[in-house]
């Protein structure tokens, strides 16, 4: 098997990565994909998740351009549209100056029972986070822990990263880069490893697994990590869900993010779905206030009805349907004397395109002079230049995008 190195400096005989908290040299090739970094300082280097590899670096790339960002399109994250009735909420949120004088709560309360009860569980079965990526951070401490984790590739990189924190091993699990538009899908065999991270719906590809094909692996594996962050998004995707199994598997622990779902990326609130066990351990590990108290307090606010919560989600998921059907149609229509763009089936907020050349020259142009933000592909192993993914945007936004495609399109390319 392909040895699969995120930053480490031992290679093992089973061709696994010790993925070192302390690395004195990266391998290069694989450690800019995934985002690793190493300073050099009084001999203990740092390693981190590099800002360049993510998309939504709003203010890095407004600096660089020298405009400001809301003059921006940005299609490099994929976040619902922000509605006006969250941003009134938002504005709510921040008059409570007597809340925000006080140290938010360290249990986290309301909030743990407004969440427990979207889901239908007992509130000791939820650990709010400081988003989605805080609770990798601990999924992986007892990742690492379990043995060798299996990581999607090409798949988001935050697993890496918090992997790194611990000395955890790791996997690679190629997916198939086609497929077709019926979702779920059933989700391809992973490797032999104790550890499992799945994304549903995946990232960046857009894939739903179904939980049919899902549910076998908790018998097989000692730890299944899921990520759900996008699967709010996605129009049946709540059927496909494993939170209905957490009761019956202490081994299953899944993530969840307001970031996508509410267009809130700079909220920073997230939650865990596992075992009172294991979040308890997680939460004596933390740092004692790691949710500041405007995020805690817009996040009662948004989570306190079930059912204003299922109305937004039907909300986004009418738009991501709609979005997503109207942009793929155009995209796959686009052609340039270089070839044409496929849009590849996606259940969720975002497209991941092949071209039939590079599409960096698009991408840097689409920057530099329309200002329309695209992910570069680079960063998501196994995908290279001629791949990009692009959030889905409001109606205005995605025409934007689309005149400028075609302005661009007409004007650049050459075959990789
Ligand atoms: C699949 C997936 N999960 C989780 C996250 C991070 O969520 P949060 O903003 O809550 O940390 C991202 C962000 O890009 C993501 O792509």
């Amino acid at each position: 098997m392909k040895c699969f190195a995120l930053v480490g400096k031992a290679l093992l005989p089973a061709d696994v990565w010790v993925v070192a908290g302390l690395p004195h040299r990266a391998p290069e090739a694989t450690a800019s994909r995934l985002g690793a970094w190493c300073v050099g300082g009084m001999g203990v280097p740092v390693v981190g998740l590099s800002s360049e590899l993510h998309g939504g670096n709003l203010a890095a790339r407004a600096a660089a351009l020298g405009v400001r960002s809301h003059h921006l399109l940005d299609a490099s994250a994929s976040l619902a549209p922000l509605r006006p009735a969250v941003a009134l909420e938002l504005w709510r949120s921040s008059l409570d100056l007597a809340g925000l004088r006080a140290y938010p709560d360290r249990a986290h309360s309301v909030l743990r029972v407004a969440i427990a009860r979207l889901h239908g569980l007992d509130p000791a079965w939820v650990l709010p986070g400081n988003g989605a990526a805080e609770l990798f951070t601990w999924a992986a401490r007892d990742a690492a822990a379990a043995g060798v984790s299996a990581l999607p590739a090409p798949g988001f990189a935050d697993y890496g990263r918090a992997l790194v924190c611990w000395g955890g091993a790791a996997l690679p699990w190629a997916l198939p880069l086609h497929w077709d538009a019926a979702f779920p899908q059933v989700l391809p065999a992973p490797p032999a490893a104790q550890v499992l991270w799945i994304t549903n719906p995946h990232n960046p590809t857009g894939q739903l697994w179904s939980r049919e094909s899902l549910a076998p692996l908790l018998a097989r594996h000692q730890l299944v990590i899921v990520d759900e962050a996008f699967l709010p998004l996605a129009a049946g995707g709540e059927a496909q869900s494993l939170i209905p199994l957490l009761a019956e598997h202490p081994n299953l622990v899944v993530i969840r993010s307001l970031t996508k779902l509410y267009g809130l990326a700079g909220l920073r609130l997230g939650y865990a779905l596992a075992a009172p066990e294991r979040l308890a351990r997680w939460a004596a590990w933390r740092d004692p206030w790691p949710i500041n108290g405007l995020a805690v307090a817009l996040g009662q606010r948004l989570l306190r009805s079930p059912a204003r919560y299922q109305r937004h989600c039907a909300w986004v998921q009418a738009w991501c349907a709609r979005e997503g059907a109207w942009l793929a149609q155009r995209l796959a229509g686009l052609r340039g004397p270089w070839g044409v763009l496929t849009p590849l089936p996606s259940a969720v907020n975002y497209l991941l395109v092949r071209g039939e050349g590079s599409l960096v020259p698009l991408r840097q142009s689409l920057e530099q002079r329309h200002r329309i933000l695209l992910r570069d592909c680079r960063s998501f192993d196994g995908l290279d230049e001629c791949w990009l993914r692009i959030g889905l945007q409001s109606r205005r936004g995605n025409r934007r995008l689309l005149r400028a495609l075609r302005h661009e399109w007409a004007l650049l390319g050459a075959p990789c």
